[in-house]
């Protein structure tokens, strides 16, 4: 899927209806591990949006902010029929390489099938990247148009 969005509004919507994909799909397939989910596309193209937009789907009561500074946020997802039960908010800009996701217990978070893992930067880590990790490209157009996708 390949598209754009024109400001805010229209990439929540979008979330929306990836998190309605991925919801879909788990319940033709259980998940053995958490579904992981990478962001690549440059500062400011709309990756955290992205992220507030998923959170609204799955109905995250809390505000969604950047984890730039923080790494890894958890987020519990309180929609009775969501096949994940937390949402898992990392941004890797700030790391330097695969060694340092040990420290945010990495190996623990994919096992866990009711996570659902979304990670800016994840070409940062590609080495730690699950096969099984969903791709989401983000570009920048200008200033309220960005090219989204997966
Ligand atoms: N169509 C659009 N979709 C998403 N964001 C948009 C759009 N138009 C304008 N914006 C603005 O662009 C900015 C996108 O910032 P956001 O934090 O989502 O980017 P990011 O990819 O997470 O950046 P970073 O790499 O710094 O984490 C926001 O200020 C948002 O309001
Ligand atoms: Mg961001």
């Amino acid at each position: 899927m390949k598209t754009t969005s024109q400001n805010l509004e229209e990439t929540h919507d979008l979330a929306e209806r990836f998190v309605h994909e991925i919801v879909l799909e788990c319940a033709e397939e259980k998940q053995k591990e958490a579904m992981v989910i990478g962001l690549y596309g440059d500062l400011g193209s709309g990756k955290t949006s992205f992220v507030q937009g998923i959170g609204n789907a799955l109905k995250v009561k809390e505000n969604i902010i950047s984890p730039t500074f923080i790494i890894q946020k958890r987020y519990n997802i309180p929609k009775p029929d969501s096949p994940f039960k937390h949402l898992i908010h990392i941004d890797t800009y700030r790391l330097e390489g695969d060694h340092e996701m040990k420290d945010i217990k990495w190996d623990e978070l994919i096992s866990d099938p009711t996570n659902l893992i979304v990670m800016e930067w994840a070409s940062k880590v590609e080495g730690v990247m699950p096969k099984h990790t969903k791709k989401i490209f983000f570009t920048f157009i200008d200033e309220n148009t960005r090219e989204i996708e997966w």
